[in-house]
């Protein structure tokens, strides 16, 4: 809990790193390759919705020659959030210590994980972070850069948030703290998930970090971003403002 850092922490645990993939062929070896490179000790897990490329057939033979893979195949396309949330029950069940969240493009550079834990030993969440000193972001398109400055400061506002990047993908979460946000009450899809969660640890007094992350844009392959992921996001984060906002005039708790 949120005591300025004073408490002392549990050892980290066993480390899983979630990938979510879809279409995500030609990047899924390379990334793989990276993490167990970057961190051996860490497994890895592959949520993959059923990609019409075959993304999953390649996670299967992937893991067919390293028990330290495993491949969770969900049905269909529904969403970053749905498939993280599969996954961190996938890992917390098993008994992780550390969840990790890593996109499959490369964007986030597994060679970075590294400083996300060393900061976990001292935090109940980790969030890789484009927008503090030292973070930044190459090769993105000046266009999505600005939607997402313009989400995380729409989102921070609205939400009385302190942390400068909320819609980040590269994290790294104690097992603890997502059995305190409370996951079952989690409904977003898309990519408003990172808000949604980063939010509810924060309300949850849970003491987050952020380290400076350089995030790379894909070279291969397309974003899965679309007008519906950002519709659902604006349409969220507005209400949970809204809704916080008058849950503190009434004297509520929000969420
Ligand atoms: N299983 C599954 N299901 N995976 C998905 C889905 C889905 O519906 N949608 C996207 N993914 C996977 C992609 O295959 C990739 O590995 C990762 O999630 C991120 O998707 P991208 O499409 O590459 O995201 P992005 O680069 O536009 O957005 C990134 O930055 C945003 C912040 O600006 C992500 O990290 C977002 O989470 C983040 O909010
Ligand atoms: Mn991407």
């Amino acid at each position: 809990m949120n005591d300025g850092g004073q408490r002392r922490y549990g050892p980290l645990g066993r480390i899983l790193v979630i990938i979510p993939t879809y279409n995500e062929a030609e990047n899924i070896t390379p990334i793989v390759s990276r993490v167990r490179a970057a961190v051996p000790d860490a497994d890895i897990l592959v949520a993959d919705d059923n990609s019409p490329d075959g993304t999953g057939k390649i996670a299967d033979e992937i893991a067919a020659g390293d028990s330290r893979v495993q491949v969770l195949h969900r049905k269909g396309k529904e969403g970053l959030g749905a498939a993280y949330l599969a996954g961190f029950r996938w890992g917390t069940e098993r008994g992780y210590g550390v969840l990790v969240e890593m996109d499959a493009d490369g964007s986030h550079q597994p060679e970075e994980l590294p400083r996300l834990l060393t900061a976990l030993k001292g935090a109940d969440l980790v969030l890789g972070s484009r927008w503090v000193p030292g973070g930044r972001v190459v090769n993105w398109p000046k266009s999505r850069e600005m939607i997402s400055r313009g989400g995380s400061t729409y989102s921070r506002l609205l939400l009385g948030l302190r942390t400068r990047d909320v819609t980040g993908g590269y994290r790294a979460f104690r097992a603890e703290t997502l059995d305190g946000i409370g996951l079952d009450q989690v409904a977003s899809q898309g990519y408003c998930f990172q808000v949604d969660l980063a939010r509810r640890a924060v309300e949850a007094g849970y003491h987050v970090v952020e380290v400076p992350i350089t995030f790379v844009d894909r070279e291969i392959g397309d974003s899965k971003m679309s007008r519906d992921i950002l519709v659902e996001a604006l349409w969220r984060v507005t209400s949970w403002g809204v809704t916080s906002r008058t849950n503190r005039v009434l004297g509520r708790k929000a969420l």
